[in-house]
């Protein structure tokens, strides 16, 4: 049977959606669960680790699964213009679902703190793109004055259906295993994506289709990291552009998520980032954003001081695709080498 997106997928699980709307999709989800064996090996861990991989979601980002039942909703209620606030990815998907529900989208982004790809999406698709000299945070500020105002369907993820929308990854990973992991690594940023999944875990427990229940494992950059650091972060700073947040709207349903799992939210180093992020493009072949590495580089971390089981199933979330941002993958490997068209000199050059 060929898959139907999320929204038709899972209809009876969407708890917010008005019965029978017909859904506005790209047919996201689905993606792979990919094993990770090579870096298990060399991250010294005796267990299984699997790469959830939603950089192959319809605009490259988990966005999609929130953006389709949002949209869904927001066309059913006769909207007639969205807007969000964004460091990218929701941008994306709210101008492409956007555009296939004949919709105006207006998407607020930190002028010159979103990756390139990102924005040829929003403005290809066809939004308003509106730079405000500022952060996510304030450009989620404005988002919610401005629709205070005018008649504008936020589909930030305070926009409940967002969320019922990411639940479903959950869903997917416990399909896939028939079981619920262990662990689940995510990264951080508004906070809303750790919370989707515990909500989705939680209501397959509740039904009995899954037995047990992860501990959700969240981690923010360093340079963004209030819900570690305890307080809001004025001037948030990091490499992981998606994740450049200082102040999450699902702060407290992210910590709800943390201490009803068992689980941590953690802060890595761009540094730890940028290491997870080649890792994974070098040793298993997947291309992610660098705020989605934030994943590996957390666990990478607790198996370096000893704090992940043997023998335990592991999923890492892998947020957005790495062609989003292909500018840090150059920044970060080395140069093409230069050789000359012939055979002989080519072949002293590739040292063979
Ligand atoms: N990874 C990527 C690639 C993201 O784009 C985001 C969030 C996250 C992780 C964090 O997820 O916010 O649910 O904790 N991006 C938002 C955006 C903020 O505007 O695209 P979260």
């Amino acid at each position: 049977m060929s898959w139907k997106g999320v929204v038709d997928q899972y209809r009876s699980r969407m708890d917010t959606l008005p019965e029978g709307c017909p859904a506005v999709t790209l047919l996201e989800g689905n993606t792979p669960l990919i094993e990770a064996p090579r870096l298990a090996r060399e991250l010294g861990l005796n267990a299984r680790i699997y790469l959830k991989y939603e950089g192959l979601n319809p605009t490259g980002s988990f966005k999609d699964r929130g953006m389709t039942v949002a949209m869904t909703a927001a066309a059913a209620d006769g909207a007639k213009a969205v807007i969000c606030a964004s460091t990218g990815n929701t941008s994306a998907a709210a101008a492409a679902y956007a555009s296939r529900a004949g919709m105006k989208a207006f998407v607020v982004v930190p002028d010159g703190n979103i990756a390139l790809g990102k924005l040829s999406q929003a403005v290809l698709h066809g939004a308003t793109v509106l730079a405000v000299d500022g952060s996510f945070d304030d450009a989620f500020r404005l988002v919610t004055a401005i629709a205070e105002k005018a008649p504008v369907t936020v589909v930030n993820s305070i926009n409940p259906h967002r969320l019922q929308g990411q639940k479903t990854a959950a869903f997917e990973v416990c399909d896939v295993l028939e079981r619920a992991p262990d662990y689940h690594f995510l990264p951080v940023g508004n906070a809303g994506n750790i919370t989707a999944y515990w909500m989705g875990y939680r209501e397959y427990q509740r039904d009995g289709i899954v037995d047990s229940l992860p501990k959700m494992m969240g981690f923010q950059a360093a340079g963004a990291a209030p819900i570690v650091n305890g307080a809001p972060v004025a001037n948030p700073e990091t490499v992981a552009s998606a994740i450049r947040i200082g102040n999450p709207v699902s702060w407290k349903k992210a910590e709800a998520a943390r201490d009803e799992s068992g689980g941590v939210i953690e802060a890595v180093t761009d540094a730890e980032i940028l290491a997870a992020y080649k890792l994974l493009g070098s040793m298993e072949g997947v291309f992610c954003e660098p705020a989605s590495a934030a994943s590996v580089a957390g666990l990478r971390k607790l198996v370096e001081s000893g704090r992940i089981e043997d023998n335990s199933l592991v999923v890492c979330t892998l947020t957005g695709h790495g062609l989003k941002d292909p500018d840090n993958a150059i920044k970060v490997c080395p140069e093409p080498v230069r050789v000359p068209a012939e055979v002989e000199g080519a072949l002293k050059i590739m040292g063979l």
